[in-house]
Formats: C-alpha cells, sequence, structure tokens
C-alpha cells in the first residue's frame, strides 16, 4: 500500500472514494462541508434522514454522489466534536479502514486525517492514520491452502488536506510511520507463525535476512559460545529442547560512532510448554506468542533502519524452546549465570527470566546508554493490567517517565508498577543465591525484581507484554506491540539531545 500527503479539493478529486468525516448532528467537517456543497446539499439530506449517527466508528457508503468526481463517498462517523481525541480518531481510522478493505476502489482520498486532536499536529494524525489502516490491512493466511478472500483491491491511499500543503514534519511523520507499519508487521508475522516453523533457527536466519537487506551487523551466538562464556541459565532452560538455542545480536549504527548504543532485549521462547512444571494443556498452543518480545525487538530494529533513524540501536535476543525433554532441568535445579549468581530453578515455568538474565548481563558488556527488555514473561501482569496497558518496570525514574510518554504519543500505552526492595525477599532461596519464582503475590513485580539483580550497573527498563503482545479468542492473533512504542521511544529521545 502507497501513502502520501497531498492538498486536494474534495469535489474534484477523481478517486475510487472519498473518505469525509462528520459529527453527530449533521455537523460536517471541512472537507465534507466543501464536498457538500458542491453536490448541493446531498450529504446534508442523507445525514437528515438519519442513516448515520456520526458516532466515532459509524460509517455509510454513498455511490456517485451528483457533483462529486469521486466513485464513491465513505461517511465516516468522528463522534461529538468536543470530545474528539486519540481514542476517537483511531476508532474513525480503524472503521473507515475496515470498510475500504472490502471495496473494489483501487485508490482512496483520506480527508479525515486533518480533524484537529488536542495537543496534536498533523504529525500526529499522520502516524495514527498509516499505523490504524495498515493494522486493518494486515493478514497473516500463508499457511491456508484456500485464501478466505481475494487481496483487498486498494492500492493507494492519499491523505488529503483542504488547506495548506503539509509540513516537513507531517512528511517526515509519513515515512516514520509506513517504517514503523513494515516493522510491526515482522512482529505479528513472527508471533503468528507456529512454534514448528518459527524456531530459535528461524528467528536467526530473519535477523540475517534484515542485515542483508538493510546493512546491518550481525551475530549469532551457539551453544558452544554460550557455554564458553558461562551462560549457565539460558543453556538451563534449552537442555529439554531438540531445537538449538540461539543468541542473536543485530546491530543498527544511524548516528555517530562514539553514541552509545540503545539495547533492546527480547524473550524468544519461540515455544513455552512450561518444561518439567508443565503447563495444563488447554490454549497451550498459545505459548507460541512467548517469542513475541524477539519479534518486537527485530520488528524495531527494521522500522528504525527502514526510516533511517538517527539512532544507535542492538537488539539482543535469547532464543530457545521451553520443553521437558529428558535431559530437562528439574525443580530444584541450581544453574550458575552468566554473571555468576547462583539461581534454585523452583519452576522451569518460569524460563523467561532465566534466558534474560544472562541476556542482560551480555548486553551489560555492551556498553549500552539505556536497556530495554521485552517479555512475555508472566501472566500475572495480565491479571494486573488485562490487554491495555503493557507493565513497565524501571530502575530510574526518567527512563520510565520517557517511557510512559513515548508510550502515550504511540498509543501504545504503558503503565509502571513499582520496584521496591520490599519484594526482594520473595526470591529467597536455602540452596542457592535466589529462587527464581516469588510465589503469586505480585507475580509480575517478583519477576521485574529478580530480572533486578542483573542490571545492577545499567539504566534499565523492562516491558512485561504478556498481555499486549497478542490477542485471545475469535480475534486470536499476534498485535506487533509494542513496535510503535519503542521506534516513538527510540526517535524521541535521539530529539531530545
Ligand atoms: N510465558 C509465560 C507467561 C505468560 C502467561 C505469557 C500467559 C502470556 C500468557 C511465562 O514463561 C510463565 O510461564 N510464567 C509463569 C511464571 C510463574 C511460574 C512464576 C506464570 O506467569 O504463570
Ligand atoms: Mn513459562
Ligand atoms: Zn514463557
Amino acid at each position: 500500500m502507497e501513502f502520501s500527503i497531498k492538498t486536494l479539493s474534495p469535489e474534484r478529486t477523481r478517486t475510487g472514494c472519498l473518505v469525509l468525516g462528520v459529527h453527530p448532528g449533521g455537523v460536517l467537517t471541512r472537507a465534507a462541508q466543501l464536498a457538500d456543497r458542491a453536490a448541493r446539499g446531498a450529504l446534508r439530506e442523507v445525514l437528515a434522514k438519519g442513516d448515520l449517527s456520526g458516532k466515532s466508528g459509524a460509517t455509510l457508503l454513498l455511490h456517485r454522489v451528483p457533483g462529486l468526481a469521486a466513485e464513491r463517498v465513505l461517511l465516516v462517523g468522528l463522534g461529538e466534536q468536543k470530545e474528539f481525541g486519540p481514542a476517537t480518531f483511531r476508532d474513525a481510522v480503524r472503521s473507515a479502514a475496515n470498510v475500504l478493505k472490502e471495496l473494489g476502489a483501487k485508490d482512496a482520498a483520506w480527508f479525515i486525517a486533518e480533524a484537529k486532536v488536542p495537543g496534536q499536529a498533523l504529525a500526529w494524525n499522520v502516524r495514527h492514520t498509516v499505523l490504524g489502516v495498515r493494522e486493518a490491512f494486515y493478514r497473516f493466511d500463508q499457511l491456508k491452502t484456500q485464501k478466505k478472500a481475494p487481496e483487498p483491491a486498494l492500492a493507494s491511499v492519499t491523505i488529503a488536506l483542504t488547506g495548506a500543503p503539509a509540513a516537513p514534519q507531517a512528511q517526515r511523520a509519513l515515512k516514520e510511520a509506513v517504517a514503523t507499519a513494515d516493522g510491526v508487521d515482522l512482529a505479528r508475522t513472527l508471533g503468528n507463525l507456529p512454534a514448528n516453523i518459527c524456531t530459535p533457527s528461524y528467528l536467526a536466519e530473519e535477523a540475517r535476512k534484515l542485515a542483508r537487506q538493510f546493512k546491518l551487523g550481525v551475530e549469532v551466538l551457539e551453544r558452544r559460545d554460550m557455554e564458553k562464556l558461562g551462560m549457565g541459565a539460558l543453556l538451563a532452560v534449552t537442555s529439554g529442547s531438540q531445537q538449538a538455542p540461539k543468541l542473536i545480536v543485530l546491530r543498527y549504527r544511524g548516528a555517530a560512532k562514539g553514541r552509545k548504543p540503545l539495547v533492546l532485549v527480547g524473550k524468544g521462547i519461540t515455544f513455552d510448554s512450561g518444561g518439567i512444571s508443565l503447563k495444563p494443556a488447554a490454549e497451550m498452543d498459545e505459548m507460541k506468542y512467548d517469542m513475541s518480545g524477539a519479534g518486537s525487538v527485530l520488528g524495531t530494529l527494521r522500522a528504525l533502519a527502514g526510516m533511517k533513524a538517527p539512532v544507535n540501536a542492538i537488539g539482543v535476543i535469547p532464543a530457545c524452546e521451553n520443553m521437558p525433554g529428558g535431559a530437562a532441568i528439574k525443580p530444584g535445579d541450581v544453574v550458575t549465570t552468566l554473571s555468576g549468581q547462583t539461581v534454585e530453578i523452583l519452576n522451569t515455568d518460569a524460563e523467561g527470566r532465566l534466558i534474560l538474565c544472562d541476556a542482560l548481563a551480555y548486553a551489560e558488556r555492551l556498553a549500552p546508554d539505556a536497556v530495554l527488555d521485552i517479555a512475555t514473561l508472566t501472566g500475572a501482569c495480565v491479571i494486573a493490567l488485562g490487554h491495555v496497558a503493557t507493565g513497565l518496570f524501571a530502575n530510574e525514574q526518567r527512563l520510565a517517565d520517557e517511557l510512559r510518554a513515548a508510550g502515550d504519543d504511540a498509543w501504545d500505552r504503558v503503565w509502571q508498577m513499582p520496584l521496591w526492595e520490599d519484594y526482594q525477599e520473595q526470591l529467597r532461596s536455602n540452596f542457592a543465591d535466589m529462587a527464581n519464582v516469588g510465589g503469586r503475590p505480585a507475580g509480575c513485580i517478583t519477576a521485574a525484581c529478580y530480572l533486578a539483580r542483573f542490571t545492577g550497573g545499567l539504566r534499565w527498563a523492562h516491558l512485561d507484554i504478556a498481555g499486549t503482545a497478542w490477542k485471545a479468542g475469535r480475534e486470536k492473533g499476534s498485535t506487533g506491540r509494542p513496535v510503535p512504542l519503542l521506534v516513538r521511544f527510540a526517535l524521541r529521545r535521539a530529539a531530545a539531545r
């Protein structure tokens, strides 16, 4: 799908579909007013009949409206004008895109991007338009022999303005958003691929592909490298599996060499059976998504490289399976991590923190400016925050604030949880430096507290995406979150310097 921004006249634009915004009570946006005037009041007449409520997300499709050059007109409800904000804007984008998906129109003049969102410039609208449309058009049918529906006809969307030409910032935002959408799509597809296809080796191959395509640096550590380094925790998790473990390091350099990199560590458990502490059978298939952190790191690097962002970033991905093989770790086993600290593995299903603690210790050697880890880490986080907010933990408040602001901006939101010392005692072990689980209370916090023991010397934040990286139920599938957040964060941080 091609996107562009142009100043156009709604009445004279020859297009497959004119997309116009209306508020309840027949209140027209500027573009809709111009079109209505050219159509001698035909739009107001339809609205007066009560065919479109104007509620955010409501749509009405008209064909061949006399006086307009467009083949079709799609009226889109934007909700009450005084309540118009990020949420209603996004609802309108999603609904309009879902209608366009089913049409024969090859192009669209999208006039609903200029509606003013309080506190935001046009660049914000542009980003959310592109990301919303691309989200609606995403398909994952590569594993079906019979495609459900034909490919949508829509090939180009013009973000149309009635007034002055778009500022350079808006054009820049368009380019950034397209690259971000490519990154989101990559993360979604990796998440949706089943564990028999998306193995640790597959993730490594995907990283190599990105490296070739975008001229990134790539390095893949094999089992023997992990053994030499002493990654006892990562090796413990992989020991029950037939799949070779990989530690993927992918480097993008978009800023001066001397700039310390942002290091993104992504949990890459390509299937989490729980290991010997086996998970129940129901819904275990969902544990193919347990590499979503890794997918979001690959997606974010793809986005940053695709837009040539002025940042230095390194992705570090510990990838393996968590399986109950004959050589698997057993509850009570004690292992020595790369940091030198020992861990008593009381529950083999708390494997994410085991692979992450070695990856975080490895990340420290890359002299990072800051380290973020991204992980589908705990069911407890889903209980606490549901599928709306990602759990945020940080050892520096400024970093937490930046992530919170970037998440709000990207509408890929996070909510901060405490990382207080008081929780650390739940990780006490009689046999090692610590246990890998802290019991049921505050499960997502004790998981973060465990990771904090491996990030002492770092500016570090942890994102628990167990509830936000994928959806269950009828709409089951990967979301591509938190790629939009991570990209926003990296760009805002670069701009703030
Ligand atoms: N991958 C899971 C967390 C998870 C659960 C993600 C549900 C998405 C949905 C993780 O490895 C895990 O099993 N965590 C355990 C930790 C417990 C044993 C302390 C959990 O949350 O139950
Ligand atoms: Mn687990
Ligand atoms: Zn897991």
